[in-house]
């Protein structure tokens, strides 16, 4: 996890789904972000990228990364009713000259099979594409993993091909990744945000 550049720093912008919040991250959620990286779902495939470093010690400095935003890099938590952290969604790799970004997430088992995810998808694409004016927005995610490519063409990312061992993900292995995308240009599915 690299340094924050402070000299880029961009005002973050919380946003409302039904009644979930798309928050900045605080000090505060360190025990749920913590709880998250332990679950086996999320440790497998939004592993941490190498480096021997535990969960705990991990949590804060994803904490304070996502917190800061840049002209490169918006992310929000997702909080649940009562202000639990649920998930996460981050676009990042933002190019504003060409006009192309990466979104990823991941939601905690608590969060999962709720419609939440697709949610907070759409939202965090709506705010790419709309807000932040660019044009294409990509997505990866192992060919195993179904929910991921589900959601992905729910919320309009056309499934555009596999590439191939083009990760390693936190079973140590390479695998296969379905790439998606969504163009400014392409239509929106309606995605109504659970209650
Ligand atoms: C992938 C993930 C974000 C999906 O979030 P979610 O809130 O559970 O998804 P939703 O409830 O919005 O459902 C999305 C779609 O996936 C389907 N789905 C959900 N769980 C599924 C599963 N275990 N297997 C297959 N499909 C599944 C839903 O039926 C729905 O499809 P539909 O709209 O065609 O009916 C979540 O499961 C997760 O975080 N998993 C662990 C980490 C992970 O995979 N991160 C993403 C890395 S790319």
């Amino acid at each position: 996890m690299t340094e924050p550049d402070l000299t880029d720093a961009v005002a973050p912008v919380p946003l409302q789904v039904g009644p979930y919040r798309l928050d900045v991250p605080a000090a505060s959620d360190t025990a749920d972000v913590v709880a998250a990286f332990h679950d086996p779902d999320v440790a497998t495939w939004n592993p941490a990228g190498g480096g021997e470093i535990t969960a705990e010690e991990r949590a804060p400095l994803w904490i304070a990364d996502r917190a800061t935003w840049t002209s490169q890099h918006a992310s929000w938590v997702v909080r649940d009713h009562d202000g639990t952290v649920i998930g996460q969604v981050s676009l990042h790799h933002l190019d504003h000259e060409s006009g192309t970004g990466e979104v990823g997430y991941w939601l905690t088992p608590r969060g999962r099979g709720r419609g939440i995810g697709t949610a907070v998808l759409d939202a965090a694409t709506t705010y790419a594409l709309d807000t932040l004016g660019l044009f294409r927005i990509e997505l990866f995610h192992a060919v195993e993993n179904e929910a991921s490519c589900r959601m992905a063409l729910r919320c309009g990312y056309a499934l555009e091909g596999t590439t191939r061992q083009s990760y390693r993900y936190g079973d140590g292995l390479r695998h296969d990744e379905h790439l998606h995308a969504i163009l400014a240009t392409d239509p929106r599915p309606e995605v109504r945000p659970p209650a």
